[in-house]
């Protein structure tokens, strides 16, 4: 199985286009320290020639050019994606579907809930629903991806709930948001193959973790998880906003009650943070929050970022 990151940032990127904060600042002026990062996707492939995107980012376009992989192959329309799987509806995942159209056929596999969302904004069916196939993902039970054809690909993901909240530019429809709530707006994803052996898990946000998630996260080979924030007041004390990471439904890194100390006793074999906001300092390389990171075993992934399994 192979893994490609497309993109490590969170929502806006690395730099985000209006932000001036000294780490934002850096990545503008190509210090090799600090490098750029385009928003959070994955790309997952069994046999390395048919690709499936972990949510779609509005940097997509780019993320295809840079990534040989997903170039056209045969004839004068052709693309190695064959799907996208997503894990919420956050703009950061979904704006990139959009990058998608032009009738090429596409599977597309969200919670009912996130298709719902979809469903609910007709910009989205530019993915010609002639073409574009939207299969529900239910929670806990296993489903193998398959081709457009219908040809199973071996690449198998189990969809589990993690504490989330719903996506920003819905909460004004949904008054009183839960900040950790469980259920179909943020789902976290296992991934195994065809032998049903666990490979590793994506879970690009999560606001806390709770028995079950550590329950089922020890002694996995590989976690790529929400490394939003260093600090749950970043923003504040950084003086770039007013929210804290849980109230944005992301653990922070750092602290008692941070995602370096929870993974602590996991036993996992290879940890790596991926959706990484861009005040986050754990993106210097030559930062202390960095070397602390890399001494508690973690890896902070960068655009481009190759994993074999
Ligand atoms: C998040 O991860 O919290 C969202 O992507 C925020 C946003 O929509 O900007
Ligand atoms: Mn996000």
């Amino acid at each position: 199985m192979r893994i490609k990151v497309l993109g490590a940032a969170a929502g806006g990127g690395y730099p985000q286009w209006n932000c001036n904060h000294p780490n934002s600042r850096r990545a503008r002026s190509s210090d090799p320290a600090a490098q750029q990062r385009t928003q959070s996707s994955i790309a997952v492939s069994v046999d390395g020639d048919h690709w499936f995107l972990f949510n779609a980012s509005p940097d997509l376009r780019q993320q295809i050019n840079e990534n040989d992989v997903l170039h056209p192959r045969e004839g004068l329309r052709h693309s190695p994606i064959q799907g996208v799987v997503l894990t919420n509806a956050d703009v950061d995942h979904i704006a990139g579907l959009l990058n998608l159209r032009e009738s090429q056929p596409l599977r597309l596999y969200g919670t009912n809930k996130v298709l719902d969302v979809l469903q609910g904004n007709s910009v989205f069916n530019v993915l010609n629903p002639k073409f574009v196939e939207r299969i529900p993902l239910s929670l806990d039970v296993p489903l193998q991806l398959q081709l457009p054809n219908g040809v199973a690909t071996g690449l198998v993901v189990v969809p589990f709930a993690v504490p989330g909240k719903v996506a920003l530019w819905l909460e004004e429809k949904n008054k009183d948001v839960a900040l950790a709530a469980v259920g179909e707006d943020t789902i976290a994803l296992e991934i195994r193959n065809a032998n049903q052996e666990i490979q590793f898990f994506y879970i690009p946000g999560c606001a806390e973790m709770t028995d079950d998630l550590a329950d089922r996260l020890r002694g996995a080979p590989l976690v790529f998880f929400d490394g939003t924030l260093w600090r749950d007041d970043e923003m504040i004390r950084d003086d770039v906003g007013i929210k804290t990471g849980k109230r944005m439904g992301h653990m922070s890194m750092s602290g008692d009650d941070g995602s370096i100390a929870a993974f602590d006793s996991l036993r996992v074999k290879r940890k790596v943070f991926i959706h990484i906001n861009t005040t986050n300092p754990v993106l210097l390389e030559d930062s202390d929050q960095r070397k602390f990171a890399t001494k508690a075993g973690w890896e902070v992934s960068y655009d481009g970022m190759e994993i074999n399994l």
